[in-house]
Parts: structure tokens; sequence; C-alpha cells
């Protein structure tokens, strides 16, 4: 295999996966729309692209002919192209749909009517489609596992967090495995849900081998530095340059998995390069838990100063309260552990950011029009 396309390549994770293929022997083309909210006005390709062997094609994954052109020859695809923002999604439904499930489908449509001999597809799908994923009651290994339904916007206005049993006392949350329930919160998680099952049944049909790599709360060097409606270091990263205190949604425990992006690079090789394509659905994580006020304080101290943090008790709709990814399977099936901890990966981010001119902080701009629908409180 050694024609990949990468769609949505020229964005953030593209940027440490692109180079990782080519210096892998892959011949790397890029389709990518160069989206204004993650690449700004300019309009240009990113200058990374063409230090490297790269094609780079400017288009949209919904356009047919577009993706006609592009698909001819291709070996293999890693579909990374996608709208990602979870709060955004709430109001931008048509949007995420046509982008992410629908343009999907067209592809899958293109290769089927086409006969694009295609041997590999592999999806970055989202860890969001767990929802709230698993949860136990009592910390013991026999203890049976639960999967509370999406938090209520009831429950959020009166600060019920974290899903409890009928006692009343709240569940704990365990690490999520790929055989878990499935119960997306948020328009964003529905639609990555959706190109899992296209993708699946469409390459289970006609012979194609696939990988669905359900990535967490991937961080690092390259994550736009404009977009507020997703990537919380990057958002955090701005207020901290600019003096900014730090508001933290909910009481600040809530947890992510944060996995570096040179990890997430690291496993979509691996995919590609087993000889056979792994058929299954894998967690890209870390399997830890770090708390959103952790991080919060763990990033400001790796800019050399003192954390303002405020936690706000506000809320957004579609929220997840916790997660985790059960990574047993990234080792097992594609043979990968995660290499970059959380302090290195950290002191790689930060030290990108200081050479990136300050951008705008949207942060403020990004919540007033999710209050102004109803989606925030
Ligand atoms: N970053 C994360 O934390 C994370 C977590 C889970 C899943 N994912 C998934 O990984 C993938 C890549 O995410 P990322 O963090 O690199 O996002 P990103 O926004 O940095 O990159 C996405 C790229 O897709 C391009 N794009 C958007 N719409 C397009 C269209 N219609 N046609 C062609 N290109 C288009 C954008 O210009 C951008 O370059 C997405 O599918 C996302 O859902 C990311």
């Amino acid at each position: 295999m050694k024609k990949i396309l990468v769609t949505g390549g020229a964005g953030f994770i593209g940027s440490h996966l692109c180079p990782l293929l080519e210096q892998n022997g892959f011949k790397v083309t890029i389709l990518d729309n160069l989206s204004p909210q993650i690449h700004g006005d300019s309009q240009q390709p990113p200058s990374w692209i063409s230090k490297y062997n790269i094609h780079f094609v400017e288009g949209s994954v919904t356009d047919r002919p577009t993706l006609e052109s592009v698909l001819v020859n291709v070996d293999g695809i890693i579909h990374l192209a996608a709208e990602t923002g979870t709060g955004q999604s709430m109001y931008e439904i048509e949007k995420y749909n046509l982008v992410n499930s629908q343009a999907t489908a067209l592809m899958l449509d293109v290769i089927t009517n086409k006969k694009i001999p295609v041997k590999r597809i592999l999806l970055a799908s989202s860890r969001s489609v767990y929802g709230e994923g698993a949860y136990v009651r009592e910390a013991q290994e026999s203890s049976s596992r639960i999967f509370p339904r999406p938090r209520l916007p009831e429950e959020l206005a009166n600060h019920q967090w974290t899903a409890k049993d009928a006692s009343g006392k709240d569940l704990i949350p365990v690490p999520t495995r790929e055989d878990d329930k499935i119960q997306p919160a948020s328009i964003y998680a529905s639609t990555k849900y959706a190109q899992e099952d296209l993708i699946a049944i469409c390459c289970e049909s006609l012979g194609i081998g696939y990988g669905i790599l359900r990535l967490q709360n991937v961080y690092g060097e390259g994550q736009s530095l404009n977009n507020p409606y997703t990537g919380i270091l990057s958002i955090f990263s701005t207020r901290v340059r600019m003096d900014k205190h730090l508001p933290i949604f909910e009481d600040g425990l809530e947890t992510r998995d944060f996995v570096h992006v040179s990890d997430v690079a690291g496993a979509f090789l691996s995919a590609l390069k087993r000889g056979e394509a792994p058929n299954t659905i894998i967690n890209v994580g870390t399997g830890q838990f770090t708390t959103v006020v952790d991080i919060a304080e763990q990033l400001t101290r790796a800019f050399d100063k003192e954390p303002d943090i405020r936690v706000t008790g506000q809320y957004r709709v579609g929220d997840i309260r916790h997660n985790c990814a059960d990574i047993t399977r990234l080792k097992e099936v594609l043979n990968y552990t995660p290499k970059v901890s959380l302090e290195e990966g950290m002191k790689r981010f930060v030290d990108w950011v200081h050479t990136q001119p300050l951008p705008e902080d949207k942060l403020d701009k990004a919540n007033q029009e999710l209050k102004d629908k109803n989606l925030m409180g």
C-alpha cells in the first residue's frame, strides 16, 4: 500500500500524521478546504506541507467531482476531514451532518460506483460516541458496568454533574471499552457515529479493510489557536498569554483523557502498516483520567505563570462529565503504547505556542453563541 489520501490532512492531526507517513515511504495526497475556522483567512496551505513531498489539493469532501479526481489510484484513505466542535454542533446541525456524515457517504458512494480499488480506510472517530461512557457502583473488579444516559439540561441547571445510583450516590467512572454502550450526547458525536457505521458497513460489503480509531482529547503542537470551539489547551493558552483568568465549567472535576498528537499519528501509522487491516474499533488515548482543573494548572505552570483559575459552575449542553479510554486493544491489536507523557507533551505544546503570533481570544464570543441558543447555563 503506497498511495494514501488524507482528507483534512492540513489540520492539526494531519500536520503530524502526513509528515510521518511521508517519512515512512507513503505517497501522500491531502484533500483539505482550508476551513477559515481552523486556518484563518490566509487561504494558503500551511507552510509545513512544502517541506515534504506531499501533494496538496484544495477542495471539499462534500464535492463529488473533487472526490472522484483525488480518489483515482488511491490505495488507502485516512479520513480526518470534519467539523469538530461539540458545542457548535448543537446549532450548526445541518453543516455538521453535511461535512461529517453526508461527505463520508459521498466518499463511499464514489468508491463503490467508480469501483475504486481502495485497500484500506481508516477513520478518525471520537470518544464522544460513548456519551457518558462506563461507570461502576463500587471500585471493585467484580462491580458490573453501568452506562448512564446523557445528562439532561435540567440536571445540569441543578448542578447535578455526575451520574448517581438509585440511592443518590455518585457513580465511579472507569475506562470505557470499545464494545461498551454507544450513547452520543451531541450532534457532533452522532455524526462521528454515523461515519463509523457507514464505513464499517460499506467496507465489510466491499471487502475493503478498515480501522476506526476513537480518539480521546488530542492536544499538542499545531492545534488551531484560531478555533474557539474545540481544543481546550489551545483556547486556554491564548488566555494564559494574555494574563486572563481561565474559566472552568461545572465544578472543574470533570475529566478527560489527554493524548499527545504524535501518539495519535503513531497509532494511525501502525494501523496502516499492519499486514491485515484491523477491521475493528480501537480507542486511542492514554488510559489516564485528568481533571480539567489539573490540566489548566499544569498548562499555566508550563508557561511559568501562577494559575488564575475560576470554577464557574457554568455548563454546556452536550458535554460529557468524564472520559477515559481503555487502551487494551490499542496495545494488543495495533501493538502501540502511547509514548509522550502529559508533562513532556505540555512542554512541547507550550514551546510551540511561544513561536506563534498571539491570536484573538474568541472564547467569550463562542460562549455567547451558546447562551443565545440556550445551550449554555
Ligand atoms: N483533536 C481532537 O481532540 C479529536 C478528538 C477526537 C476525534 N478527532 C477527529 O480527528 C479528525 C481531525 O481532527 P483535527 O483535530 O485534526 O481537526 P482540525 O480541525 O485541526 O482539522 C480538520 C481539517 O479538516 C479540514 N476540513 C474541514 N471541513 C472540510 C471539508 N468540507 N473538506 C475538506 N477538508 C475539510 C479543515 O480545513 C482542517 O484542516 C476529525 O475527524 C475529528 O473529528 C479529533
